[in-house]
């Protein structure tokens, strides 16, 4: 096995490099090489100083996030433990920093006496996505360093700070410029240190942030506030400001000690344990068969969107919010130009909320630019089509398409049912040929299913992929197959819903029960946004799965006219105007009458149970 830990002398100063690829994360076999390796150069007379550094493409990603499953992450010397001895080192310790410090590699850099970065490095401590609190002093020693508003900020989102914005909160002592000799300049700044002969400072001991603090007693209550609403839910922010304000009420060992309890009490929640299946989720899902490396990919610079309605209009503010031009097509005037307006409109509203400068606004709607003239998709490196779902429109189109785009340009498809192979099939290229599937209200959600057919090429694949990112997505490729991957998981759910009201409950139960599960809305309450119209025509062409069941009681609420928000009743009854869900006695009547029909006795249903 190689080393993960590398120990070299530059004069009197000993440089401790991490090499643990890929990440240098922070394993067992890691932490135990630093701890030999600073325990040598403490002994070693002729040593004064020492530098952490890293190898390979960043300093550290933090922890080895499985060794929180396997439960490794407590094994001596654990992070808390390293990094208690290198801040009490008699001999000074400076973090040299490049490419990304994150988590635990983010805080054995706190517990240092010093800290050089890289410009264009990054630090943070990203705990909070994952469910956890950073778990090795973390919240301790950072508000201590930067102050507490400035901790809350960073550990609550989990956000990096650049390594300018890291100088200039005082969290780094010197950043190098690029190309400049990071090294170097932390050997040197670890010599002066030594030679000051005063012993090094330990962030522990540093006391005036957390003075400040003392005198905003709201501070923290304030923190709260806002978290619950902007992370509704979710244990770990809530669990970061109580570890920070442990930083400012308690002693360094207590604050320290309440913050390893917190860490061990997340670690093993099921919030977290779910948060980190889907942390790892998300990473396989960007492990594509056949797509490496070594994939070319295509260069995207223009790109095109067939249909200017719900989907076409978000897609195009996609590509504009990107910084990418496109053009965006429509079959009418009358058309373009509300799909135009909705865009604008749109973007007005961003604008009116502080979100957006009026500007910023207008620089991307000039991107867009609106064309009856179908010849235009010829400049484009992408064609999205986002046109009526219908087979017959989408083959004239794409045979359009393969007539006019370029050899090496993508042709994609916005359906959500329709066979992507035999749209490819029209074409003379189906390898350039690829579903998109976005999700309502496109410029927003940020799932992208990219839709892999028998042919489409890895070439394409890399190419899209690389474009989700571009746009804010995560892609995930799926197959050719019956509503994809989420909506398949979708009707499962909204099926086994309309059961729960056969079988007793009412749409507001069962909505709200979801919602304080952490869904931003209950199936009934999506449903009457969506429109109980779009669902039931999906219905008519979706044959139903052999010998499954389903609820009738949403085709009798279409039958009835009642197609959700836009006539102002579904499930719920909505004022005019408004967009809040009101109980109607007249769906309870419609619910009651299909439970008595179908021979169900009504009963009551627990949360738990939905
Ligand atoms: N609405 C959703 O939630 C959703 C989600 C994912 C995918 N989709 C899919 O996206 C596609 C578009 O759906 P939508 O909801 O935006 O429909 P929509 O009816 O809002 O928009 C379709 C637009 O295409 C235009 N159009 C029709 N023929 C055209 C042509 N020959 N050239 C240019 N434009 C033409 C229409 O005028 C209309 O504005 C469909 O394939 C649909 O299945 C919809």
């Amino acid at each position: 096995m190689s080393q993960p830990v590398r120990y070299e002398t530059r004069d009197s100063v000993a440089v401790i490099t991490l090499d643990n690829p890929p990440v240098n994360a922070l394993s067992l076999a890691l932490r135990t090489g630093v701890r030999d390796a600073v325990r040598k150069a403490i002994e070693d007379d002729a040593i004064d100083a020492i530098v952490l550094t890293g190898a390979g493409k960043m300093f550290s990603g933090g922890a080895d996030i499985r060794e929180f499953d396997s439960g490794a992450s407590n094994q001596s010397p654990n992070l808390p433990e390293l990094i208690a001895l290198v801040e009490d080192s008699p001999k000074p310790v400076v973090a040299a920093l490049h490419g990304t410090s994150l988590g635990g590699g983010c805080e054995l850099p706190l517990g240092c006496h010093a800290r050089v970065a890289a410009s264009g490095s990054q630090v943070g401590l990203p705990e909070v996505p994952l469910g956890l609190v950073p778990g090795a002093g973390g919240t301790q020693r950072l508000p201590r360093i930067i102050g507490v508003q400035a901790a809350l900020d960073a550990i609550v989102t989990g956000k990096f700070l650049s390594a300018d914005k890291a100088q200039k909160l005082g969290l780094v002592d010197e950043v190098v410029d690029r190309g400049g000799d990071l090294l170097g300049a932390a050997v040197a700044l670890a010599g002066r240190l030594a030679a000051t002969g005063k012993p090094p400072a330990r962030t522990r001991d540093r006391e005036e942030k957390l003075a400040e603090a003392r005198g905003q007693p709201d501070l923290f209550g304030q923190a709260r506030n806002e978290t619950a609403k902007r992370m509704r839910g979710f244990e770990a922010p809530q669990a970061c400001i109580d570890c920070v304000e442990a930083a400012v009420t308690k002693p360094f060992a207590a604050g320290l000690a309440f913050e390893r309890e917190t860490f061990q009490r997340l670690r093993t929640s099921e919030q977290s344990r779910a948060q980190r299946h889907a942390f790892f989720a998300e990473r396989e899902a960007r492990k594509v068969r056949g797509v490496g490396p070594d994939t070319k990919e295509l260069t995207i610079r223009r790109g095109a969107v067939l249909g200017c309605g719900t989907m076409g209009g978000g897609i195009a503010m996609c590509f504009a919010n990107a910084g990418i031009p496109a053009v965006v097509t429509e079959s009418e005037q009358a058309a373009l130009d509300r799909g135009v307006a909705t865009i604008r409109k749109n973007y007005e509203s961003t604008v009116s909320k502080g979100r957006m400068s009026a500007a910023d606004a207008e620089a991307r709607i000039a991107l867009i630019e609106p064309t009856l003239d179908f010849d235009r998709v010829a400049d484009a490196d992408i064609v999205i089509e986002a046109v009526f779902e219908s087979m017959a429109l989408k083959k004239d189109i794409f045979g359009r398409l393969d007539r006019l785009c370029r050899p090496d340009a993508i042709m994609a498809t916005n359906t959500s049912s329709l066979d992507v192979n035999e749209i490819a099939a029209t074409t003379s290229r189906p390898e350039q040929v690829v579903g998109t599937h976005f999700f309502s209200p496109a410029n927003v959600m940020k799932l992208l299913e990219i839709v892999r057919g028998e042919k489409t090429s890895p070439e394409v694949l890399a190419t899209t992929l690389t474009l989700a990112k571009r746009l804010g997505k995560v892609g995930v490729v799926v197959g050719v197959c019956d509503s994809f991957a989420a909506n398949r998981m979708l009707y499962p759910y909204t099926r086994q819903a309309q059961f729960l009201l056969e079988e007793g409950a009412l749409p507001e139960q069962v909505d709200r029960v979801i919602y304080e599960f952490g869904f931003p809305m209950g199936p009934f309450a999506v449903g009457d946004l969506a429109g109980i119209d779009v669902g039931y025509k999906v219905r008519q062409h979706r044959p139903r799965p052999e010998g499954l069941r389903s609820s009738e009681i949403a085709d009798e609420l279409y039958h009835m006219g009642r197609y959700g928000q836009k006539t102002g009743k579904g499930w719920y009854r909505y004022e005019k105007g408004s967009r809040t869900p009101v109980s109607d006695p007249e769906v309870t009547q419609l619910i009651v009458r299909a439970s008595k029909e179908l021979g169900i006795e009504r009963r009551a249903i627990s949360d738990e149970e939905m």
